[in-house]
């Protein structure tokens, strides 16, 4: 799953960071975070290091010391965001020339060429593996005024040891793995995040334990590709079993996983265990076995298929998605059709369409028959177009049915309402008070709902990305 385009910064995002300004230092740090979960989890990471040498976070970007672009470089599109966001900074400077301005994460990686050399007001370049090194680089630019860059892939680093610097609330990311060695041939993860790593299964556990007891209620276990987990003997299922048996009251969920990956063993573990999400998020990108060999992705349509029928077999009402790339080079018209085909065949939850962007230094870089912008918006909007059918025919079943939400934090549209989401991972607009019904059938007080409670809702409405419903005792 990817949520490009959304950006993390103080005031968009729920609660305030827990524990920040342990020492005093006076330097305030500004933070934005572009691209998917992993980069969210980095920036969490970046803040309990700076926290441990007294920085401050600061909501206020007029107000900071240090600015941090935590980047994703997964389409060009992603780059020509930082970019231009990069050119609103200059301002900044201006009126600050002490003002220190920082790229972390995969374009710091794959760009740090370029950005030293083009764009002269980045101070310091940081890579996703060299996080430990953000205040030693920040202090060298303040104090010495020189440009730091850190840009060294590590084969060990899992920042292991490091807690997080997280936002309250109800839902948290634990980071378990970190790189990929799958080399899909459109990616520059395995370039930009560097070899598979895994963290130690012992202190997940223990992370886990400790958030529940902060009050987190829904941890994904977070990594480019968390299946492919390992840890001496044990494998993704085994970690997951561990995590669902120390925290029986906590739901958990992962993502993002590989078709490849996606052993029986671990189907198993999630139908045995009741704290473990019924939701899979698995991307098949092409429905054309032709493209998918190109894509090196080491699975064929009707291997795919298998997996997602028995996933549905073993826990009926599972929720699934996927992530679809279009117009990979050479895709032919029948090809398109192909994928089309597999959305109304499986009938996804939800799917998170892209056109195939081509990314330097990677294989399919090189490949011929690229598609032209006509063809690549129109075949685009059928996917979309026909998954939004998909999901809104979903959905709308749902109306009348009661399902089990947890409340998960104030509605982005309505202070009134809360987000809440199913077991299977569909969003849920309830409201913040209601009125109960008690025995007798008379119309209680106003009750109000609490983040973080368990509770049965009546669907009342759908569109194709969200439910609406109502507290049944409220009816
Ligand atoms: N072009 C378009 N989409 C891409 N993705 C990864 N690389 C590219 C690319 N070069 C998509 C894949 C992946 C998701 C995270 O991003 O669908 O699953
Ligand atoms: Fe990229 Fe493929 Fe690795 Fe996912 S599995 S991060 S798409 S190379």
């Amino acid at each position: 799953m990817d949520i490009t385009n959304l950006i993390l910064n103080n005031d968009v995002s729920a609660g305030s960071i827990k524990n920040f300004n342990k020492l005093s230092n006076s330097k305030k740090v500004y933070v934005e975070t572009y691209g998917c979960q992993m980069n969210f989890s980095d920036t969490e990471i970046v803040l309990s290091v700076l926290s441990s040498k007294g920085y401050n976070e600061t909501t206020d970007i007029n107000d900071s010391d240090v600015i941090l672009l935590n980047t994703c470089s997964i389409r060009e599109n992603a780059e020509n965001r930082i970019y231009s966001r990069l050119g609103d900074l200059i301002k900044y400077k201006k009126k600050n020339p002490e003002l220190v301005i920082g790229i972390l994460g995969c374009m710091a990686e794959r760009l740090r060429n370029d950005l030293l050399t083009k764009k002269k007001i980045v101070d310091i370049i940081v890579g996703p593996d060299e996080y430990r090194k953000v205040p030693e680089l920040i202090e060298n630019s303040i104090e010495k005024g020189e440009k730091g860059i850190a840009v060294k892939l590590s084969r060990t680093e899992t920042y292991d040891d490091i807690t997080p610097l997280r936002r309250e609330g109800i839902t948290a990311w634990l980071s378990i793995m970190r790189g990929c060695d799958k080399f899909c041939s459109f990616c520059v993860v395995p370039y930009t995040r560097g070899r598979e790593r895994s963290r130690n299964i012992g202190n997940i556990v223990e992370e886990s334990k400790r958030l529940f007891d902060e009050g987190v209620r829904d941890i994904w276990l977070l990594g480019q590709n968390v299946n492919s987990y390992r840890y001496q003997e044990h494998d993704f299922a085994d970690l997951l079993r561990s995590v669902a048996i120390a925290v029986p009251d906590m739901r958990v969920r992962y993502t993002t996983s590989h078709p490849y990956d996606l052993s029986e063993k671990l189907l198993e573990t999630m139908a045995e265990h009741d704290n473990i999400c019924n939701y899979i998020h698995l991307p098949i990108q092409s429905g054309s076995d032709r493209i998918l060999k190109l894509m090196n992705r080491l699975y064929s349509v009707k291997e795919y298929m298998r997996v997602m029928l028995k996933a549905r077999e073993m826990m009926p009402g599972i929720g699934l998605s996927t992530d679809i790339i279009s117009c990979f080079p050479g895709e032919t018209e029948v090809e398109h059709r192909m994928t089309l085909d597999v959305l109304k065949e499986i009938e996804y939850d939800s799917a998170y369409t892209f056109v195939y962007s081509p990314r330097e230094n990677t294989k399919a870089f090189d490949m011929p028959d690229k598609l032209d912008d006509e063809t690549k918006k129109r075949r685009l909007d059928e996917i979309i177009t026909l998954q939004r059918e998909i999901s809104y025919k979903i959905n709308s079943q749902l109306t009348g049915k009661v399902m089990k939400v947890l409340v998960e934090t104030v509605s982005r549209k309505s202070e009134d309402e809360y987000m809440a989401r199913t077991d299977c991972n569909k969003s849920v607009i309830i409201p913040r008070t209601f009125n109960a019904v008690d025995n007798s059938g008379r119309l209680t007080e106003a009750k109000v709902i609490n983040t973080g409670e368990l509770m049965n809702v009546r669907i009342t409405g759908a569109n194709s990305a969200t439910l609406f419903g109502c507290p049944v005792s409220a009816q």
